[in-house]
């Protein structure tokens, strides 16, 4: 096995609108699209496509959107051994997404939040056969930490996404990661320091190098990434592309840098293939619909 991916599946119910509603306004939206999510699922679903063997540990709603992200894993060819039904219903995530391509999403995390650190225990046996855990904060902290401890036991490298931020998040933890991948936005609320240009992200970002972080890789939108270490700094550019819906980019590129990295691919090679790939995939309406296989990644 390449990769397992301990984190969320949410349905994401997706609003293509003009403008935000005021209070107290009805508003008609122009367009709707419904399809698997999630950013734990997200990033398996990248991976996969891409190529990789993915095993998925998760919990489903207990209801009919539960049954269809089971099958839409294994349509993916993602292992679901490690996927278990809940006793509450399944997360969902109203996204509304606006004529720039910018997206809002709320979050219900419904079965989610039953990923328990005993459950992580449970398949302890799968997940020290994988190359690189990924982990996402869709899940309950407690649960995070426990998949580093067992990640850390079989000396199995961690890629934490700190998506959506928790200012509550251990830096303890997030030391015992190999890679700690959060968005400017993220950056933000978790330095609590201005991240408005790439300087003051760089700046932002080395009070977290000072803290210890490996791999600091911050996804910058138009901006391109900056990853960072005790002793390097590196920007790479964003592709000129004109987005339609930005929606789950951000997983695209860890599924994608956790694809080639495990491959063997030097860690600079992963992120500019990450880049590419989330590049492509904001072309594109919808989260995981928008992901291109191996065969349409036209970087291959
Ligand atoms: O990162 C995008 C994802 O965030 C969506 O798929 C939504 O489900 C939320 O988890």
């Amino acid at each position: 096995m390449d990769i397992a991916v301990v984190g969320s599946n949410m349905v994401d119910l997706i609003t293509y609108l003009e403008r935000m509603p005021e209070e107290g306004e009805t508003l008609e939206a122009p367009e709707f699209e419904m399809g698997c999510g999630g950013k734990g699922a997200n990033q398996a679903v990248a991976a996969a496509r891409l190529g990789s063997d993915v095993l998925m540990v998760t919990k489903v709603g207990n209801d009919l959107f539960g049954q269809n992200t089971i099958e839409n894993f294994k349509n993916n060819g993602i292992r679901t051994e490690a996927i278990e039904v809940g006793t509450k219903t399944s997360g969902v995530a109203p996204i509304f997404v606006d004529p720039h391509a910018k997206n809002r999403i709320l979050i219900i995390q419904g079965a989610n939040s039953e990923l328990t650190p005993a459950m992580v225990e449970s398949y302890k046996e799968q997940l020290k056969e994988a190359k690189l855990i990924i982990l996402q904060l869709e899940i309950p902290l407690e649960s995070i930490y426990k998949t580093i401890d067992v990640a850390n036991e079989f000396d199995i490298p961690v890629l934490l996404n700190p998506a959506p931020a928790n200012p509550a998040l251990s830096m303890e933890y997030v030391q015992k990661c190999t890679y700690f991948a959060p968005n400017e936005s993220e950056l933000g609320i978790l330095t609590n320091m201005p991240v408005t240009t790439v300087e003051e992200i760089q700046v932002a970002a080395q009070t977290l190098i000072d803290q210890g972080v490996q791999h600091l890789i911050v996804t910058m939108g138009e901006k391109g990434v900056l990853w960072m270490t005790e002793k390097h700094v590196q920007v790479i550019e964003a592709q000129k592309i004109k987005a339609v819906d930005t929606t789950g980019a951000g997983d695209s590129f860890i599924g994608c840098f956790a694809h080639y990295v495990t491959k063997g691919a030097s860690i600079e090679t992963a992120l500019e293939k990450a880049n590419l790939y989330a590049a492509q995939a904001v072309q594109k309406r919808g989260t995981q619909l928008s992901y291109p296989t191996k065969e349409e990644f036209l970087h291959y």
